[in-house]
């Protein structure tokens, strides 16, 4: 079969989802484990039809203007925050991205963060290998039980929707803070509540919101004095829903106990102070990254991407508009 599109791929996606893109493409795939600057992205782009991008790629209208050709800006991914949906639309690019398929992923890192925090373990980690097990149960790394404690959920979609199922088996209370009402969780016992009720009543307080002009640092200073000196904040949505300065501060002046982080205001930079803090579990945004989840992107992404190709419209379009 004649490939009668070029693909640019800017992140190195499982072989599922290149090898369905090669049918009827060429691709070209950036294996390195550093994201492309926007000089190398313009570059590489300007003769393409479509380009898969991760969740660190900013796609400006400038991009888009650097590739005629372009029909289709494919998310791998779900959150779609550094595409300019906007400046595509108005010359006519699709956007798509992988909803729901990182859902379990994502829910099960945020139990990760959430479990490592109540029972210490990164740094029972450490304490171990550094040889310090003199005798079992050092109390230096007492715990917290999270049976009967109350789980906040900010964001009740599908991802906040799989960690309060989560919650279910390990008894505790689900409150969680939406603007709109979600009853399949309220079916399993959740309670829709203020934010303010939310953060003054949670042991754990876990961020499930796209980023937006309204969850911008949607936990600042104000928020984070609101928690209990006990509670643990969780974030694996996006890092600029939260003043990473204000959680410092938070976390330096024992405000709260403490935070589990796979995404930062601006990431990969890490706030230095939080590198140093032992009641701080941090990860690279890895939430979605495991092999099954990976390959569901790859070949909803793939699929997504031919029929776009092919002028038909794709399962996951963002922007409807954009379809002539
Ligand atoms: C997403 O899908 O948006 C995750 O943050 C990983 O990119």
């Amino acid at each position: 079969m004649q490939k009668k599109w070029r693909i640019l791929i800017t992140l190195n996606i499982p072989e599922i989802g290149v090898r369905i893109l090669e049918e009827c493409c060429e691709v070209e795939v950036n294996k390195k484990d550093v994201a492309l600057s926007k000089k190398e992205l313009i570059e590489r782009v300007h003769d393409k039809h479509a380009l898969c991008c991760g969740a660190e790629d900013v796609i400006d209208a400038e991009i888009m203007d650097s590739a005629p050709n372009l029909k289709i800006i494919a998310r791998y991914g779900v959150g779609y925050d550094k595409v300019d949906v906007e400046a595509a639309t108005q010359r006519g690019i699709l956007v798509t991205n992988t909803p729901g398929v990182l859902a379990e992923a994502v829910a099960d890192m945020t139990w990760c963060l959430l479990l490592g925090l109540a029972r210490r373990i990164v740094e029972a980690d450490t304490f171990t290998r550094n040889g310090l097990f003199k005798r079992s149960g050092p109390r230096a790394l007492m715990g917290m039980d999270v049976k009967g404690k109350n789980l906040g959920i900010i964001g009740a979609g599908k991802i906040g929707t799989a960690v309060a199922k989560r919650s279910l088996g390990f008894g505790m209370n689900i409150l969680y803070y939406d603007v709109a009402r979600n009853e399949e969780l309220e079916k399993i016992g959740a309670r829709k509540v203020e934010l303010k009720y939310l953060l003054m009543n949670s042991d754990f307080v876990t961020l499930h919101v796209s980023l937006s002009n309204e969850t911008l640092h949607l936990i600042g200073k104000e928020e984070l004095t609101l928690m209990k000196e006990t509670a643990y904040l969780i974030n694996t949505s996006r890092g600029q829903v939260v003043d990473e300065a204000a959680l410092v501060r938070a976390l330096d002046e024992e405000q709260i106990a403490g935070a589990g982080l796979d995404v930062y205001e601006n990431e990969p930079y890490i706030t230095k102070e939080l590198l140093k803090m032992k009641n701080v579990v941090l990860a690279p945004h890895i939430g979605s990254i495991t092999k099954e989840t990976w390959d569901t992107m790859a070949v909803t992404m793939a699929n997504d991407c031919i029929t776009a190709l092919k002028g038909e419209r794709p399962l996951h379009l963002v922007n409807t508009k954009a379809l002539k």
